[in-house]
């Protein structure tokens, strides 16, 4: 029996994904990105991401058909993103996956966003371990999930309190004068001759206090605000800025307090399988430390090659493709998209 096949939606932030998957195979992954057109304003504005994804939407279904070499009327079930993310971007999505199900009169299956990071590593890695910790770091989330069957969801265990991972990159690297999205920027000064214990900035609640209530929990903002006072005070005092060590630095700081509170929350439920996702994933020194400090702890990681890594149709069709495989049951026709759907 050939496994089905899955077209998945993605558009619940700044890009526009339609990926198809056979099973665990991975077909297309199309992609339209409007992210030029928010970085003049240094950050993702809705209404423009939503009329972008209108434009892309029906282009990028075609070149992922294109891509995996079918015709839509192939096509087993339709799987799309009904939340978390932007309300007005949702709907474009949403609407899209209603539309071509009810065409193809073939299934629809809305999934959760988070949930879709996790299950690409099915894509890379084949089944996912049966009890994994997901980290997901993203520029929109950063969470630790508690994994039991990815196809009965994900369980909350912990997110940042203010600002996400991505965004504090971001956000900092503004500050160091370094484009948007500031992610790759950072994480390249800081290998160019970075120094990482040149300033030690703080980590956000790891204080014995804070973890008390936090303890899977995270808090970006006072970091960023940290590293702004530093080079500001440094500017003022009409010193340089040595750029590379105050990304090394900056980075140093997210890393440890994220790679710590992965691996408490691995240990805390008994799992020995850390999975991490979102375009953070990508960083060069998270993964380096998340395999140095694992692999002390008994713990083995797995992390989804960069390109899966960030928002993607994959993903989504990658999540359809296991609850089909599953047995479960399709969403209704009137799925809502539901912009801070729980996880
Ligand atoms: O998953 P993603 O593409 O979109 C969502 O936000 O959902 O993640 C984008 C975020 C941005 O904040 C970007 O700066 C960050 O991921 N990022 C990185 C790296 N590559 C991308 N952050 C640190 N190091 C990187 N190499
Ligand atoms: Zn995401």
């Amino acid at each position: 029996k050939t496994e089905p096949l899955i077209l998945g939606i993605e558009t619940s932030c700044d890009e526009t994904g339609v990926g198809i998957v056979r099973g665990q195979t991975l077909l297309a992954d199309a992609i339209a990105s409007s992210v030029e057109e928010h970085a003049r304003f240094g950050g993702v504005v809705p209404e423009v991401a939503s009329r972008a994804h209108l434009e892309a939407m029906v282009p990028t279904i075609r070149r992922a058909c294109e891509t995996a070499g079918i015709k839509p009327t192939d096509v087993d079930a339709v799987a799309v993103t009904s939340g978390p993310g932007l309300a007005g971007a949702l709907l474009v999505g949403v609407a899209a996956a209603k539309g071509l199900a009810l065409s193809l009169d073939k299934p629809l299956y809305g999934v959760n966003h988070l949930a879709a990071h996790v299950a690409v590593d099915t894509l890379e890695h084949g089944d996912l371990p049966k009890g994994a910790i997901a980290m997901l770091v993203s520029g929109g989330h950063s969470s630790l999930l508690a994994v039991e069957d990815i196809t009965e969801g994900v369980q909350p265990m912990g997110s940042t309190i203010d600002d996400a991972a991505g965004e504090a990159f971001d956000k900092v690297a503004r500050v160091l004068g370094l484009p948007f999205p500031g992610g790759p920027y950072i994480d390249k000064a800081a290998r160019d001759g970075g120094d990482r214990l040149y300033v030690r900035f703080p980590r956000g609640l790891t204080s014995q206090r804070d973890l008390e209530r936090h303890r899977f929990d995270f808090s970006f903002s006072g970091l960023k605000t940290a590293v702004a006072r530093w080079v500001e005070s440094r500017r003022r005092d009409g010193e340089d800025v040595p750029v590379n060590h105050v990304a090394a630095a900056f980075q140093e700081a997210v890393c440890d307090v994220l790679t710590r509170k992965a691996i408490d929350a691995c240990k805390d439920r008994g799992y020995e399988h850390l999975l991490i996702g979102g375009g953070v994933a990508a960083n060069s020194r998270l993964r380096q430390m998340a395999e140095e400090r694992c692999a002390a702890a008994g713990i083995a990681v797995r992390v989804p090659r960069p390109g899966l890594c960030t928002d993607n149709g994959a993903m989504v069709a990658a999540l359809g493709s296991e609850l089909v495989r599953a047995g479960k049951a399709p969403s209704p026709l009137g799925l809502p998209a539901d912009s801070s759907m729980p996880i």
